[in-house]
């Protein structure tokens, strides 16, 4: 997989080259690149925002300079590529620009019903708190393409017609928030997505199994059960004896039994979302 990510801090993902990533750099499974947006501006300032259209506070990320990175960096000439007719891209309201990113339908507000899959070609991803929700869904979709190029916005974000316009290129272009809460940039949530995405590659994780396993995987994205070592008991405090019986199938309806009784306590919300009918009749029972 070949990332690319626009930042005009591209600092933020020196780490990238550490830990479990860093190896699957080393290994070949991926490449990541960071780029100075600064680099594609042709005015001594390096500028790349402007005041809003329509007054308001802070600055928003210039259309021109992200076009020359993304054309660049997507191998699009400018001199062939299809205008949208004047209006098409400037006037569309909120919902017909959201619609482009087709491969999601809200189901309800607030709850997107995932249908993330990946065709070819390269993905171009910009985070944004005002998006849908990026999901373990989206992050295993996105782990299937071969190309992904992340857009990292700063200040009062980017413009809103650079997503518009390479959707209306062709482009594979997904907007997402990482969660409800503003951050200064978009830096810190493509690291999240990044790594989220990068760990489900083939090969990138030394045990598979481990990711089989997981909250938020699979058809009933449960939460995790709780864990423990050795000692088994640590300051006065034991773990649950079943997990020392050496049986088994006790020890996974126990796991079962205390993953669904978690999730309804912490996130009742997806077990409002989970498709009951692959629960059996013991965890029924609860
Ligand atoms: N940029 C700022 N806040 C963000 C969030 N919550 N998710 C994605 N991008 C962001």
């Amino acid at each position: 997989m070949q990332i690319d990510i626009i930042s005009v801090f591209p600092e933020y993902f020196d780490v990238t080259g550490l830990s479990l990533l860093g190896k699957a750099q080393e290994k070949g499974l991926v490449t990541i690149k960071a780029h100075n947006l600064r680099d594609w501006t042709h005015d001594v300032h390096h500028s790349v925002d402007s005041t809003p259209v329509g007054g308001g506070a802070g600055m928003v990320m210039k259309p021109e300079v992200w076009a020359e990175c993304l054309d660049d960096l997507l191998g699009l000439d400018p001199a062939n590529l299809t205008m949208p007719s004047d209006g098409e891209a400037t006037a569309q309201p909120d919902a017909e620009a959201d619609a482009g990113q087709s491969n999601r339908n809200t189901v309800e507000a607030g709850q997107e019903h995932v249908n993330p899959s990946v065709e070819d070609g390269p993905v171009l991803i910009f985070p944004n708190p005002s998006a849908p929700l990026f999901t373990q869904a989206d992050a295993t979709a996105l782990s299937h393409a071969d190309r992904l190029v992340f857009g990292c916005g700063r200040y009062e974000g980017y413009d809103a017609r650079i997503p518009t316009y390479y959707r209306s290129q062709g482009i594979d272009v997904r907007e997402y928030s990482i969660g409800d809460y503003v951050l200064n940039g978009g830096e810190v949530a493509v690291s999240v997505m990044l790594e989220a995405i990068t760990r489900l590659l083939p090969g990138f994780m030394g045990n598979p199994e481990s990711i089989v396993q997981e909250s938020y995987t699979g058809d009933e994205p449960l939460l995790e059960y709780r864990q423990y070592t050795r000692p088994t008991t640590w300051r006065g405090l034991g773990v649950p004896e079943i997990l020392t019986s050496g049986d088994h199938g006790k020890v996974d309806r126990f796991r079962r039994d205390e993953a669904i009784r978690r999730t309804s306590r912490i996130r009742p919300d997806l077990v409002a979302r989970m498709d009951c009918s692959s629960l059996d009749k013991q965890d029924r029972r609860l």
